[in-house]
């Protein structure tokens, strides 16, 4: 199991701290969560925490770009030490073309879905993905309620990735605590972001481990 906790939940004023912390966890990713405000309700952090963030961590940089153009910073991702790169299919036009550029710029590359998109829209480049993120929340804010559509969703893009004979992981991203978390992994997901319950919890050590041990 892939634990990806998010950063968008910790404590900035000891982002150091916090960074150390996951160092130390059964953790394998970091998430980190870039908005524009203008593709999603909230603008998060920009490339120099990004920069710094990488420095300190020692984890595969899992960057979940919720922005209007992604394909415009890929090279910036890419500088600031991103490994993985999910950009929105409702937010890529020439999806296909950025996937490439994100594979040429050497970083694994995602595509995340809305709960409102169905998986099938995936059909023709999931042979061509590193990973797909369902949406489990709509994007923008951390804390929020797991719509549980995203199980099914899961299952979908299991049969789908089979089917296509395609490596890609399948990531689940909003909401997911030891309950929801078990759901989609019951359903076949690989790589679990977890904001909230990872950095509300009283020991965020303790919560990785127990969604790194649900498979
Ligand atoms: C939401 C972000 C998530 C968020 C998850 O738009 O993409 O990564 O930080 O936070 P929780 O786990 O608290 O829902
Ligand atoms: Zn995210």
């Amino acid at each position: 199991m892939i634990v990806s906790p998010s950063l968008l939940s910790a404590d900035f004023g000891y982002l150091a701290n916090e960074l150390d912390m996951l160092n130390n966890s059964e953790a394998e990713y970091i998430h980190v969560d870039i908005m524009d405000g203008v593709f999603v309700p909230n603008i998060t952090f920009a490339f120099p925490v990004m920069k710094r963030i990488d420095q300190l961590s020692n984890k595969v940089m899992d960057v979940h770009m919720m922005i209007v153009e992604p394909q415009r910073f890929i090279g910036e991702v890419k500088k600031c030490g991103g490994d993985i790169m999910t950009v929105h299919y409702e937010a890529s036009t020439h999806l296909h073309r950025i996937i490439q550029q994100i594979k040429d710029a050497d970083m694994k590359a995602s595509v995340a879905l809305n709960p409102a998109t169905p998986v099938s829209v995936l059909s023709e480049v999931i042979a061509d993905l590193d990973m797909v993120c369902i949406m489990s929340v709509n994007p923008g804010y951390s804390g929020q309620k797991f719509i549980s559509n995203a199980v099914n969703k899961v299952r979908e893009a299991k049969e789908l990735i089979l089917k296509k004979g395609s490596k890609a992981l399948i990531e689940v991203d909003g909401g997911i605590n030891e309950t929801t978390g078990k759901l989609v992994v019951d359903a076949g997901a690989d790589v679990l972001v977890a904001g909230n319950y990872v950095f509300g919890a009283a020991d965020p050590r303790q919560a990785i481990s127990t969604l790194y041990n649900l498979k």
